[in-house]
């Protein structure tokens, strides 16, 4: 490995070599993102192409896949087909983990919780749940006006439903877990003062608005023992009026390291009101209506339209100017996700004193980029133009894909 990387640069050789993540040892700094797969099977469960799809990564090289949106409890799906996490899919994802290994890759599973984004139509609760009742514009379509706001009881249920989903991960195999505290979901609507109205201690100042995600956190961490990784993706900031401030990044990010997460992962935006935030680059607008079936949610989406969808322009490390701000506030890993396409990004990225780096879509356009970019260095090209069209694929039957020919590498 030595010879292969001895022309590469600093920054390059420190992503492709291995590095510990508390108890485990990742092959290299390379972490393919949650992307939810859409490749589920009929029982509510991962299929097997879905593990194959993990597998293309193994066999390229990356040191941990990620399975996205794994719901703790069945009123966790966004809708109900989704699968949630439970003791009789354990041959599936212990398959899952079984192959991953196989290459020498780790493997984390994303838990991640919908709360009052939701479009599940069989909730065992009857509402969506949120930290605040309120009108749910989402549910209109299913009859659902509004959402309950959670008591402590409700709390306790949800925090035992990601321990217990951590567990079941753990004992399948995986060797970490990635809780969502991100991108408009159920602890993200706690931590967002635009969706946290509460005037008890769970609302108001941000240590009283991240009281139940650091809830979460302290159960799922009973859990999965001291040596297991643990990592957070967090909204650093979300563009919305009256929602999620870099301030509100920071202090997230520095109570979940005090709480003791392993890493954070620093995403923006949010998937409900502003999902072009955490892509850049073209719009989904378009793509998203030709897999939408639901009337009144098209409708929705086309009178919302310029305004949920805004136009942020790509360019390569666009959550940098925000991430970099993370470095003097926490002490645990930090990750950095977003517009890390070509060498060069990934190169500052390791030198500015990263530890790892989540790649979304350049690893569904290159499964095989850790191998390449040990095998070609800085002369790699990804080749992802952010079309978006892999992230409409999320609602398509047959999953997700990058549209573009298959990678070739191309003389820079
Ligand atoms: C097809 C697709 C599906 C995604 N699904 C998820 C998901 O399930 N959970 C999540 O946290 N982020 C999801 N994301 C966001 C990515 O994890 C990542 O934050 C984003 O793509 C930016 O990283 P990139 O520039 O490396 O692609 C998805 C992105 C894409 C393209």
């Amino acid at each position: 490995m030595d010879n292969l990387l001895s022309g590469h640069t600093n920054g390059l050789n420190k992503l492709v070599t291995e590095a510990k993540l508390n108890g485990v040892t990742l092959q290299n700094r390379i972490i393919k993102a949650a992307t939810f797969e859409s490749m589920l099977d009929t029982a509510n469960t991962i299929s097997d192409r879905c593990i194959e799809f993990h597998e293309s990564f193994a066999s390229g090289g990356v040191g941990m896949t990620t399975l996205a949106y794994c719901a703790p409890e069945p009123d966790g799906r966004m809708m109900e087909h989704y699968m949630y996490i439970r003791e009789e899919i354990h041959p599936q994802l212990k398959k899952l983990a079984d192959t991953v290994h196989k290459h020498g890759t780790k493997l984390s599973g994303q838990i991640a919780h919908c709360g009052a984004f939701s479009r599940n139509k069989k909730l065992s609760r009857k509402r969506p749940i949120g930290p605040t009742t309120m009108f749910n514009p989402i549910g209109i379509p299913y009859g659902s006006f509004l959402t309950r706001g959670m008591n402590e009881q409700v709390m306790r249920e949800v925090a035992t439903s990601f321990a217990r989903a951590a567990g079941i991960l753990k004992n399948a195999g995986f060797d970490a877990v990635e809780i969502h505290f991100g991108h408009g979901y159920l602890l993200s609507q706690f931590i967002s003062p635009l969706t946290n109205k509460r005037k008890d201690k769970y609302g108001g100042c941000i240590e009283n608005r991240m009281r139940f995600p650091l809830q979460v956190l302290e159960y799922v961490r009973k859990e999965v023992g001291t040596d297991f990784p643990i990592l957070g993706k967090i909204t650093m900031y979300d563009d919305v009026k009256g929602g999620i401030s870099l301030e509100d990044g920071l202090s997230t990010a520095r109570l979940l390291d005090q709480a003791g997460i392993d890493g954070v992962i620093l995403s923006a935006g949010t998937s409900s009101q502003n999902p072009m935030l955490l892509f850049h680059g073209q719009s989904i607008l378009k793509d998203l209506l030709k897999y939408e079936r639901n009337p009144l949610i098209r409708l929705g989406m086309k009178m919302l339209g310029k305004s949920m969808f805004k136009d942020y322009p790509y360019h390569e490390l666009y959550l940098l100017d925000a991430a970099r701000k993370f470095r003097d506030s926490v002490n645990c890993n930090l990750i950095y996700i977003g517009g890390a396409t070509e060498p060069e990004s990934m190169e500052k990225i390791m030198n500015m004193g990263f530890d790892f780096i989540q790649f979304g879509r350049p690893l569904l356009r290159d499964p095989a980029m850790p191998k390449h970019l040990i095998e070609l260095g800085m002369k790699y090209s990804n080749g992802c133009d952010h079309c978006n069209r892999c992230a409409p694929l999320m609602n398509a039957p047959e999953g997700i894909h990058c549209v573009l020919p298959e990678w070739e590498h191309t003389e820079k």
